[in-house]
């Protein structure tokens, strides 16, 4: 298994470019199940979730051509550190459903990846059928798929799970009013996809706000959907008889964006990141501004320059447009060497402080008690071998990595890979000493 070495200490400095957000992208891929047209993506992160989302929809009989859009390193500025070969820029996807004559999604390949379940609605609604495995814990927390169930089947889907599979069956699904228990980003993904074909409307109360699901309804709407309230907590769905093909973009990162903000932000660096924006990250750049940082908000790019040190920020997070749950890792990581003490509430998941006990590992004082943790700034961290044991939870390592003295060998690395493109010739890019090692 590969692992990450890096050589801590060194402020990050330089621009580098922002890649499509994953968690945009893979409901956007099912999205194509909904119709026999042609449907084009671009922007399209080179990510290991996207390759296992990309196989799983062609095992179904969906046509995938994808093309790789590198660009030599001569032509986009990629700042400081080593000149990169390529910049990896997104690829353009299309995907042809029309062939689809296999509506199944096997364990095997959800068990690597959960947002499978997306899968769910759109099968649903454009082939009546659906045998798709459950996703099973995950390191993070149970997360069960129980809303979304429960959402399918207020629109009359006839819904059994037997041996760890959701065996779903509907001639026509119907428009209903949803209400769900929770916010939950894929549940409201799964039921507005589902929606779109369903005769008559669906209103979907207590609705996710998350960037990432109006992304997805844009989509929708330009393949001929008819969806109004996206972003808001109640969205309206006109079922349509068919949709029809389109190209969209897929937006930018904004977890990604984030990360290598908290990055420079604890190594006392200043960087530029593009094809970005701070739109849809007010509560992470409130909180950096917090921790002394200055944050310069650019069209198409999003600016950070670094105090010597950072003061001490409590986070608390909570749905969109609260602070994401996903930064939570990082922002735990910077405040491991910042001045004061920190208490951090995860209110989303019910395990994702693990990053905690590696980051004791590097000398961070941190100290949990239930879903709070309690941070107490050090001076410095020093470099150990530590364990990624989730995709952000192994962000925050990088980023303490990248401060800590000496060096520090981060294991399991494939957690970073489904969500990070190109992350070491990135953070190369910016002057970090980081090379990936077998
Ligand atoms: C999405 O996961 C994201 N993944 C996650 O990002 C993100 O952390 C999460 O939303 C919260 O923002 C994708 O978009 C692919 P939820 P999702 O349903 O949809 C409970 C990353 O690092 N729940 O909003 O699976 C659930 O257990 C990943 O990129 C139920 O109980 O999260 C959790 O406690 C990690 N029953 C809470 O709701 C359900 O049917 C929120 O989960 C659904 C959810």
């Amino acid at each position: 298994m590969d692992k990450l070495l890096i050589a801590g200490g060194v402020p990050l400095a330089g621009e580098i470019a922002i890649s499509g957000a994953k968690n945009a992208a893979l409901p956007l891929l099912c999205a194509a199940l909904l119709t026999r047209e042609p449907v084009t993506f671009t922007n399209v992160p080179h990510l290991n979730d996207i390759g296992t989302m990309l196989r799983l929809l062609a095992q179904m009989g969906v046509k995938v051509n994808r093309e790789n859009s590198k660009i030599p390193a001569g032509t986009q500025s990629v700042g400081a550190g080593d000149a990169l070969k390529e910049v990896p820029l997104g690829d353009t996807v299309t995907l042809d459903a029309s062939g689809l004559n296999n509506a199944v999604a096997p364990y095997e390949m959800v068990k690597t990846m959960r947002a499978s379940i997306l899968v769910l609605g759109p099968l649903l609604a454009r082939a009546g059928e659906a045998r798709v495995s459950l996703p099973g814990g995950c390191a993070i927390g149970a997360r069960p798929v129980d809303q979304h169930i429960k959402g399918l089947t207020a629109m009359g889907a006839e819904i059994a799970v037997e041996q760890g599979y959701v065996h779903a069956k509907a001639a026509r699904l119907k428009g209903a009013r949803l209400f769900t228990d929770m916010v939950t980003v894929t549940g409201t993904e799964n039921l507005m996809m589902a929606a779109c074909l369903a005769q008559g409307e669906t209103v979907i109360e207590n609705a996710a706000r998350e960037p990432e699901v109006v992304d997805l309804a844009n989509c929708l709407v330009a393949m001929g959907a008819r969806i109004s309230g996206a972003g808001g907590d109640v969205i309206r769905i006109h079922g349509v008889e068919v949709l029809h093909g389109a190209t969209h973009r897929i937006m930018p990162d904004r977890i990604e964006t984030g990360t290598y903000l908290c990055a420079a932000a604890a190594t006392g660096g200043e960087v530029r990141l593009t094809g970005t924006s701070s739109a849809y990250l007010d509560a992470v750049i409130d909180k950096l501004m917090d921790t002394g940082c200055e944050v310069i908000s650019e069209r198409d790019a999003i600016r950070l320059k670094a105090p010597p040190r950072l003061t001490a920020t409590s986070i608390r997070t909570a749905p969109y447009p609260a602070f994401p749950t996903d930064m939570q890792a990082q922002f735990m990581a910077i405040n491991a060497v910042a001045e004061g003490t920190a208490v951090i509430r995860e209110t989303i998941f019910e395990n994702r402080f693990m990053h905690a006990v590696e980051l004791i590992r590097l000398g961070a004082d941190i100290r949990i008690d239930g879903n709070t943790a309690f941070v107490k700034g050090v001076p410095k961290l020093d470099g150990a071998t530590v364990m990624a044991t989730d995709l952000r939870a192994s962000a925050s390592l990088v980023i303490a990595g990248l401060v800590a003295q000496g060096e520090t060998l981060i294991e399991r690395i494939y957690h970073l890979d489904r969500g990070y493109e190109g992350l070491e010739s990135k953070l190369a890019a910016l002057g970090a000493r980081v090379r990936r090692v077998k």
